[in-house]
């Protein structure tokens, strides 16, 4: 996510935001800026790409002034520039800001009708605009905030600096962190805590809806009904590593914990539930369009490609399109059918994948419509698609993939949806009940999150096994996949995903009693619920150790098991969100029991941008 930086005291601040944004470097940006007030003059300073840009562009000249925001950006709504780079300013005032403003389109048309000109793509201008123009009918600053944040519908950390009142940052926050940090004769705001531990080690979390003023002698806090509050103060203990990862041990460990928040991101302002329907920004395709598609071909490496063939079940079953789900770097040496009527769908996290990037290119070169579903807007992926959609997961700094997965599946069950609606596979009232299983997801997998202790049980009988087995029927295959390839890449032991139906044509002969089996079980598909026992039964019968993973109230297969773990219930094809959080919770334990490097494993890339 992108980083946020405040500061009011009595020293320079350009320099102290520089510092303080360089602290949330690791949390993956595109650019950069500040804008800092002196006297009643505001300097905003930008650049895109590394921090090193824009400290050059300071260095050159230092903007003077004892307050000042400033902000790495990560961007979701326009391409990386330095016009799109915050601190985004009109009149005056300049406001940095994570999140994303839903309704910025209608906002941005009723300003440019009151003469509004607008200087950037971004959904975050519109904040400097809509304070701006509450400032010119009078009010102060704090209630120009306020009266600015009633318009807006979305998530926000945001901090407000302005050239007439000078002494004052005014920071709110609904969806999106942000924490105080108190001085003596300073004070401070910052998205996360990375970026103040140099100057203070107490901090105040603003809570949602909270607003604060900051001067250099105060913070006051109001909460979202104006009352004036009081908020804890913390003594943060951490390291700056530590607190990079907000106290996780592991990059991959706090997106894991992070998929809450990242699948409602991405799930945020997109579903349109009285129409029952799906809204994608900049989606291009006609219902005549969408009714002549003959095919679907989704392109993928790794982990994408796993939810690609999650994704085959989720539009085969709601839209009745075929869908080929291709090895990226098999399709293009294949010589691939290809025409008009296919829709080439590229699944890529980075968006910078070599072996997906040249099969879209070459997908796209015989005829196919081009689709990117990823987690970076600018990657070559997305500048490749005729139109993409972004995941929002935010960066995803551990090699191993987790928050991007999750966040590819409800990408792609909105995607069957919508292409179900237009191709009339779909009622509204039915398309009302898959949207209605969608909202319910982020809080499954805040859930299925508890189920971390009993993971770790299983993770120390098993840290030492030699193989591991990994077994899933209908949508459940592409999770066992998906467990088995987080399991080897960080924790280096073989481990195999299949079919349960493969089971007799081969697997079951590695079976016994030293082979851990990880079984995939919720009761959604039945008929695949009924067949995985039949597994479960196998592996059993020749000594097998069996991990089941399973519905909280199955009693059944608990009696049949050696270790469960247990999930709460899910629509069949929206449990392998759920389903697949245990196994990344397994791969993460049993990698860290065995002091391995869980974020950088060996030999891996984050991303593969070579053949
Ligand atoms: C997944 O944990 C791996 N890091 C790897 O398989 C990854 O999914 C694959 O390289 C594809 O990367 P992409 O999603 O960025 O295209």
């Amino acid at each position: 996510m992108c980083g946020i930086v405040g500061y009011v005291g009595d020293k320079e601040s350009a320099p102290i935001l520089v510092s303080g944004l360089k602290k949330l470097e690791y949390r993956g940006y595109d650019s950069a800026g500040v804008a800092v007030v002196n006297r009643n003059t505001l300097n905003v300073v930008r650049a895109t790409g590394k921090l090193k840009n824009l400290e050059n562009r300071v260095s050159q000249e230092v903007p003077k002034g004892t307050i000042g925001i400033g902000h790495t950006r990560w961007a979701t709504h326009g391409r990386p520039s330095d016009e799109n780079a915050h601190p985004h300013s009109y009149k005056g005032v300049a406001v940095v800001h994570n999140g994303i403003i839903e309704n910025h389109l209608a906002l941005k048309e009723e300003l440019r009708a009151k003469g509004h000109i607008f200087s950037s793509e971004t959904d975050t201008e519109v904040f400097a605009h809509l304070i701006s123009d509450e400032l010119e009918r009078g009010v102060d600053l704090v209630e120009a905030v306020r009266l600015a944040i009633k318009q807006v519908k979305g998530t926000y950390a945001l901090a407000v600096v302005t050239a007439s009142d000078p002494n004052r940052i005014v920071a709110t926050k609904d969806s999106s962190p942000m924490v105080l940090g108190l001085g003596q004769g300073q004070n401070f705001v910052a998205s996360d805590v990375p970026a103040l531990l140099e100057h203070t080690r107490d901090f105040v979390y603003m809570e949602e809806g909270d607003l604060a003023v900051v001067t250099a002698q105060s913070i006051d806090i109001y909460n979202r009904q104006g009352q004036k509050v009081n908020r804890p103060t913390r003594r943060i203990d951490w390291t700056p590593m530590m607190a990079e990862k907000g106290g996780h041990k592991h990059f991959m460990h706090k997106e894991i914990w992070e998929q809450p928040r990242a699948v409602a991101d991405t799930l945020r302002g997109r579903m349109l539930l009285s129409e029952g329907d799906i809204h994608f920004e900049g989606w291009n395709l006609s219902p005549e369009k969408v009714r002549s598609l003959s095919k679907v071909t989704i392109l993928a490496c790794g982990t994408s490609w796993h939810s690609g063939v999650a994704g085959k079940h989720m539009i085969e079953t709601l839209a009745r399109i075929p869908v080929e789900v291709e090895l990226a770097s098999e399709f293009r040496y294949r010589d691939p059918i290809v025409d008009g009527t296919h829709l080439a769908i590229a699944i890529s996290q980075s968006g910078e994948t070599a072996d997906t990037l040249a099969a879209f290119k070459e997908a796209k070169a015989r005829g196919a419509t081009s689709m990117a579903i990823c987690n970076v807007i600018g990657s070559a992926m997305t500048r490749e698609a005729e139109f993409s959609v972004l995941t929002n997961a935010g960066p995803e700094i551990g090699v191993a993939s987790t928050k991007a997965f999750t966040t590819q599946l409800v990408a792609l069950y909105m995607l069957a949806v919508k292409l179900g609606r237009m191709r009339g596979t779909l009622t509204v009232k039915q398309a009302q009940e898959h949207l209605t299983h969608l909202t319910e997801i982020p809080k499954m997998i805040e859930d299925v999150l508890k189920c971390e202790n009993s993971v770790k049980r299983v993770a120390r009988e098993f840290m030492t096994a030699q193989d591991f087995l990994f077994l899933g029927r209908g949508p459940m295959h592409p999770v066992a996949l998906e467990g088995a390839l987080k399991l080897k890449e960080i924790s280096y032991i073989h481990a195999e995903g299949y079919a349960g139906g493969e089971m007799k044509h081969g697997p079951i002969a590695l079976i016994d009693e030293k082979m851990p089996v990880v079984v995939i079980a919720p009761k959604q598909p039945h008929v695949a619920y009924e067949k995985i026992i039949g597994n479960i039964e196998e592996v059993r019968a020749r000594g097998g150790k069996v991990i089941a993973i399973i519905d909280e109230d199955d009693e059944h297969v608990a009696s049949l098991a050696d270790h469960v773990v247990r999930i709460p219930p899910a629509c069949a094809l929206l449990a392998p969100v759920v389903a697949t959080i245990p196994l990344q919770l397994l791969a993460y334990h049993v990698a860290e029991m065995r002091g391995n490097d869980v974020d950088q494993p060996r030999n891996l890339a984050k991303s593969v941008t070579v053949e």
